[in-house]
């Protein structure tokens, strides 16, 4: 590990656990990049460029009479526009004057030990300073006084590289901010295939992968939130990559807001991926002396497959970017009334619903949506966060208590990002929502958005919040946001800065997060936006856990969870089993198969509990019992993808513990085949050089065997929407 930089020839080798990452300064102060991939112990120039004179990509100020030099053609660590390099920039600033050029060259360096946090926006951490290295390169255009600090961190035992940069206005004039990405990586060739996660409300991170082509290929988000369209990540993959073999490069955003990730291939076939904050509605003025800083963007390299890639983010978004109490403590198993009651619920039956939990073993209830002001349905009341007395004429703390006294923790819902136009607070101050002047304001769900770009409102919603878990014993929080931004403006921000809202927004929002999530750090939260809709490592670093998605039904949640699994650890998702026929579509499936997918990821239940039948109340309380017994391993053992649903008929996972002498392997299959074939399932994961017991029978394999040969599956496994589980133990 370590962070090299050779003066002779001016190169920086990064090395991370099993990657390099080299870059040289060249001629007049160029970055330039060399490479990114598995590790090489010196490098020496084997892929040197190949300097050619090509028509139509001119030559930089002083290279102005050697042809063969061209931004157009080289990698290049951050790129710009106007100086002969026709690609998409890595930034863009705009001058006084109204010119867009400017000119970067290398000014100076520094390498340290440790990571530094960014100051207001989440990122990745090292507990000491051994665990990584981190280089900071200063760019510096001489014309403007425009500095660009670019960050590298390697981390010593993960093959991750993070990054962010710092744009300083050093001058006299003030700038404004065009374009600031958090990356750009110039590959040498476009021979990948380029994988995403899209999706909508109830159907979040699907995954899709096409091969690269000529042009750009993107994802964006728009909406104020990472969103459910398009998850902050994408992945170069080589062509052929499995789940255990082949190269991928991939790339996530640590932030919650609008994002752009695309990659471009250019004329001579190589690949320019960005990632950073969407230019698009975006600028930021940067007067003299003042300094925009980038979220930061995580990159993996993964040298076998997208297990590997997925294993790496897991872990280190586990012990290195989640805080705090719950980082590293098994997660309750809770029971959630939204599904059970909606708006219709009184303390009674909300107490109902905790003792039939506390009878099945279930450890925390929690109150969702309707507890506060007038809100009997979702038009009204947001912002008013005073509980309701009229359904809890007690109020919260005595129910709290009352749950409490039965053995049982108590959760609460929360939007606190929101503001209905029926409400106390809306009355009071209609200038506190997002809007612009003279336009009208565009609902959704009957509801607006607080403007967390204000300082005054940011302080009161911490309050009120605040107010509420100083007064009443909870444990669990669940912080929702139920729409996307529109009218994105600010009433306090002039005229110049009404294209920082959006972003000054989830600075807003990140701050109150932090100051609620460290008043209160036995408290556990959960983050959630119509379920999965902000999904992203910025939401974890405050909030260790995440609604996956509002669809619960367990057929449609084999793609939800597979396709999250892919950057985001099993803990961080809220998995439940709820009623049939299914809310959201209408899907019936039993017991055991609901139970065996939200096992898959962090256990609840999202159903009236007192209407279950005694049958069904048994198998609950099986499930409760069981998972209690390996939640400990699904939490924080190593998860391994043996079956797509992407990809056909059933879907097969695998968690082991991390010496893997124990492993859970969980199958489904989704529709009855007629004159189905016998099929075996081959069991990665596990150590080919142990030997293994499947519980509860007498068969006895070794890993190797379980791995090359497979399992049967048995043939007794029929029927739709199936479900079944293994559990190896080493002998
Ligand atoms: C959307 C969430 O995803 C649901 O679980 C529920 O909390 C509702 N909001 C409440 O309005």
């Amino acid at each position: 590990m370590g962070i090299h930089y050779q003066e002779e020839n001016k190169v920086f080798h990064i090395k991370a656990q099993d990657t390099s990452y080299v870059m040289q300064i060249v001629r007049d102060g160029y970055l330039l990049h060399l490479y990114w991939g598995k590790k090489v112990n010196e490098y020496r120039h084997s892929n040197h460029i190949q300097q050619v004179d090509r028509g139509f990509s001119g030559n930089p100020y002083e290279q102005r009479h050697d042809r063969t030099f061209s931004l157009d053609t080289l990698p290049q660590e951050y790129p710009q526009y106007g100086n002969t390099d026709f690609r998409k920039p890595a930034y863009q600033v705009q001058l006084e004057n109204g010119s867009t050029v400017t000119d970067l060259r290398y000014d100076s360096h520094t390498i340290y030990k440790g990571k530094r946090a960014l100051e207001g926006l989440p990122s990745t951490y090292v507990e000491n300073d051994q665990e990584a290295e981190t280089l900071e390169i200063t760019m510096k255009d001489s014309l403007t006084g425009l500095s660009v600090v670019l960050s590298y961190t390697a981390y010593e035992n993960f093959n991750v590289i993070t990054r962010s940069a710092r744009l300083i206005n050093q001058g006299s004039e003030s700038l404004k901010v065009l374009t600031a990405h958090s990356l750009s990586v110039d590959f040498r060739d476009a021979d990948f295939d380029f994988l995403h996660l899209h999706g909508a409300h109830v159907k979040e991170r699907f995954i899709e992968k096409q091969p690269l082509r000529h042009g750009i290929q993107s994802i964006e988000s728009t909406r104020g939130a990472s969103s459910h369209q398009h998850n902050p990540f994408i992945a170069l993959l080589r062509k052929g990559t499995t789940e255990d073999t082949g190269e991928v490069y991939a790339f996530n955003f640590v932030y919650s807001g609008n994002f752009l990730a695309q990659a471009e291939v250019d004329q001579f076939k190589t690949t320019r991926v960005t990632m950073g904050i969407n230019p698009f509605d975006f600028s930021w003025k940067l007067e003299q002396g003042e300094e925009f800083q980038t979220p930061e963007a995580v990159m993996v390299y993964s040298s076998s497959g997208l297990g590997e890639m997925s294993r790496t983010y897991h872990e280190l978004y586990r012990t290195r970017l989640v805080r705090g109490t719950y980082r590293d403590k098994e997660r309750p198993i809770l029971v959630n009334n939204w599904e059970a009651t909606y708006f219709d619920f009184n303390a009674e039956k909300i107490k109902d619903i905790a003792r039939a939990g506390k009878e099945v073993g279930i450890e925390l209830f929690v109150l969702d949506d309707g507890w506060f002001g007038k809100r009997n349905d979702d038009t009204t009341s947001l912002g008013d966060w005073f509980v309701d007395k009229e359904k809890l004429p007690e109020g919260l703390d005595q129910l709290a208590k009352q749950i409490n006294e039965i053995d049982m923790q108590f959760g609460l819902w929360f939007e606190p990002e929101m503001i209905s136009v029926e409400s106390d607070l809306y009355r009071e101050h209609p200038d506190w929502c997002l809007h612009v002047p003279g336009r009208d304001r565009s609902e959704s769900r009957r509801q607006l958005v607080l403007d967390y770009s204000r300082e005054d409102v940011c302080k009161e919603m911490t309050k009120r919040v605040c107010d509420i878990l100083s007064s009443v014993p909870i444990s669990y929080v669940k912080w929702d946001m139920n729409r996307h931004m529109t009218e994105i403006g600010s009433a306090i921000l002039p005229a110049d800065r009404q294209r920082e809202t959006a972003h000054r927004y989830m600075l807003g929002l990140y701050k109150v997060m932090e100051d609620i999530t460290s008043s209160f750090p036995d408290i556990l939260f959960e983050s959630c936006s119509g379920g999965g809709g902000r999904f992203d490592p910025g939401m974890l670093y405050y909030m260790p856990q995440t609604w996956t998605s509002d669809n619960t039904d367990a057929i449609s949640r084999l793609k939800i969870q597979y396709g999250t699994s892919l950057v985001y650890p099993i803990i961080s998702m809220g998995s439940h089993v709820s009623a049939v026929p299914n809310h959201q579509v209408n899907r019936i499936t039993s017991m055991e198969m609901r139970g065996d997918v939200a096992m898959s990821g962090n256990l609840g239940y999202e159903l009236d509990l007192t209407k279950l039948e005694d049958e069904e109340k048994e198998a609950v309380k099986t499930q409760v019992e069981k998972y209690k017994e390996i939640r400990k391993l699904i939490q924080f053992g190593d998860f391994y993808r043996l079956q797509s649903p992407f990809e056909g008929n059933e879907t097969s996972w695998l968690f082991a513990n991390k010496d893997k002498t124990e492993a859970y392997v969980f199958y489904f299959s989704v529709l009855a085949e007629p004159a189905a074939p016998l099929k075996y399932l081959k069991v990665t994961g596990i150590d080919p050089d142990k030997t293994y017991q499947v519980a509860g029978t007498d068969q006895v394999y070794g890993g190797d065997e379980l791995s090359y040969v497979g399992l049967s599956i048995p043939a007794e496994i029929r029927g739709d929407f199936q479900s079944y589980v293994w559990h190896l133990k080493e002998v």
